[in-house]
C-alpha cells in the first residue's frame, strides 16, 4: 500500500519545518541586535517602510498563488480511470491578467521605493551635526569637526539631532553600515560619500563594514553610542579635556608629535627618554605604578608611532585607531573583543594571533609589559 506509507510519512516531513519555525521564533533583537528590521532613526524607518510594503505584497502573492495551487491539487486531483484532461495551449485573457497584475504590484512597490530614495538622498537641513567617517583596514575613525574631537570604533551621536556623516577611506573601499540607524554606504579613497540619520533611542548598537576590504573585513565592526542631548554635551565636554599634554608635562613634545604624525612601528624605536613619566593629573589611575611603566613602554615599543592618545586636535592620517578613550570602550580590536583586561593584554601581546594580517605587528611584548601597557591604556577613558 504505497499511499498509506506516504500518508504515514507526512507528519514526519513537518518536523524540519517546525524546527525551522522554532529557530526563527528564537531570533530576538537582544541576541541579534545588528538588524535593519528594528529601526531606531528616521532614515532607518524609511528603509523599513519600503521593506514592509514589499513584504506585504509578497505575502499576499504567496497566499493567493499557493492557495490556488493547493485548491487545484485537491479539487482537480486525477483518479486512476480519469480520461486525459483537455489540452490547452494558451488563453489570451489569462495571459493579459497575469501580466497586468505583477506590473501593477511592481508599480505599487516602486512608489514608496523611489520616494524613499529621494528622501534619503536629500541633504539634511537645520541643526545638523557633521561627523567625518574614515574607513581604515580594519577600523573606523570618527572625527567631530564641530567639537574638535576624534574617536575610533565608537560613533557618538545625540538622540533627537540629525547627524550628517561625511565619509572617506584611507585605503580601500569599505562600506559603513549602522543597521539600526541607516543603510549601507560605501566609502572610497579620494571621494566623499554622505549619509545622515536622526537617532530616536539611546543605547549602544553594533555596526559593521559591509564591503569586502581584505582579510579582516569581517572584524571591522563598530558601535554606535546614542545618548540624550544632556549626556552628549557632558561627553563632549569630557572629550575636550583629552587634549595634548601641556608642553612641560611632555618633554621633547616635538619629537613625540613627529612620531605621532607619520612614524611607523617598523622604523627605529623611539628611545627611552629617562624617567620622565610625569603623572597626568587628569587621569584617574595615574598613581598606579604600572601606569608610569606603561606610559614609557607606549613610547619605547613604538605604539606612539601609530596611535594618538589625544582626542582634541588629534593628528590626521594615523595608521592605528585613536586611543584617547580606549579604556572605556565597550570593545577593542574594532568590535572583535570585549574590552576586558585579559583581552586587552592578549591583543597587545599577540595582535597577529587575534586578527591575522592586522597592521599592528607583534612587538615582542612580555606578559609583564602587557600588564603595564594595559594599566596605562585603561586609564585613558
Ligand atoms: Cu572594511 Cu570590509
Amino acid at each position: 500500500m504505497p499511499e498509506r506509507t506516504a500518508a504515514a510519512r507526512r507528519p514526519a516531513r513537518l518536523v524540519p519545518f517546525l524546527l525551522l519555525l522554532a529557530l526563527v521564533a528564537g531570533c530576538s533583537p537582544e541576541r541579534y541586535p545588528q538588524t535593519a528590521l528594528l529601526p531606531l532613526s528616521d532614515y532607518a524607518r524609511i528603509g523599513d517602510h519600503v521593506q514592509d510594503q514589499t513584504f506585504y505584497w509578497a505575502l499576499g502573492v504567496f497566499v493567493l498563488v499557493e492557495g490556488a495551487l493547493l485548491y487545484a491539487i485537491f479539487r482537480f486531483r486525477g483518479r486512476p480511470d480519469d480520461p486525459e484532461p483537455p489540452q490547452i495551449h494558451g488563453n489570451t485573457t489569462i495571459e493579459i491578467i497575469w501580466t497586468l497584475i505583477p506590473a501593477l504590484i511592481l508599480a505599487a512597490i516602486a512608489v514608496p521605493t523611489v520616494k524613499g530614495i529621494f528622501e534619503t538622498n536629500a541633504s539634511p537641513t537645520g541643526d545638523v551635526l557633521k561627523i567625518e567617517v574614515i574607513g581604515h583596514q580594519w577600523w573606523w575613525e570618527f572625527r567631530y569637526p564641530d567639537l574638535n574631537v576624534t574617536t575610533a570604533n565608537e560613533l557618538h551621536v545625540p538622540v533627537g539631532r540629525t547627524v550628517e556623516l561625511l565619509q572617506n577611506s584611507a585605503d580601500v573601499v569599505h562600506s559603513f553600515w549602522p543597521p539600526r540607524f541607516a543603510g549601507k554606504r560605501d566609502v572610497f579613497p579620494g571621494r566623499q560619500t554622505r549619509i545622515w540619520f536622526k537617532a530616536d533611542s539611546a543605547g549602544l548598537f553594533p555596526g559593521q563594514c559591509a564591503e569586502f576590504c581584505g582579510i579582516q573585513h569581517a572584524r571591522m565592526a563598530f558601535q554606535v553610542r546614542a545618548s540624550s542631548p544632556a549626556e552628549y554635551d557632558a561627553w563632549a565636554a569630557h572629550m575636550r579635556t583629552l587634549g595634548p599634554k601641556p608642553a612641560a608635562a611632555a618633554p621633547r613634545g616635538d619629537s613625540v608629535k613627529t612620531a605621532s604624525a607619520g612614524g611607523t612601528v617598523q622604523g627605529p624605536k623611539v628611545p627611552a627618554q629617562g624617567p620622565q613619566a610625569k603623572a597626568d593629573s587628569a587621569t584617574p589611575s595615574s598613581q598606579d605604578p604600572e601606569y608610569a611603566k606603561g606610559e614609557q613602554l607606549f613610547k619605547m615599543k613604538g605604539c606612539i608611532g601609530c596611535h594618538s592618545l589625544q582626542a582634541v586636535d588629534a593628528p590626521k592620517g594615523m595608521i592605528g585607531p585613536n586611543l584617547a578613550t580606549v579604556g572605556s570602550r565597550a570593545y577593542i580590536a574594532a568590535g572583535w573583543l570585549r574590552n576586558t583586561d585579559e583581552n586587552l593584554e592578549h591583543w597587545i601581546r599577540e595582535p597577529q594571533t587575534v586578527k591575522k594580517g592586522v597592521l599592528m605587528p607583534n612587538l615582542g611584548v612580555t606578559a609583564e609589559e602587557a600588564k603595564a601597557l594595559r594599566a596605562y591604556l585603561r586609564a585613558h577613558q
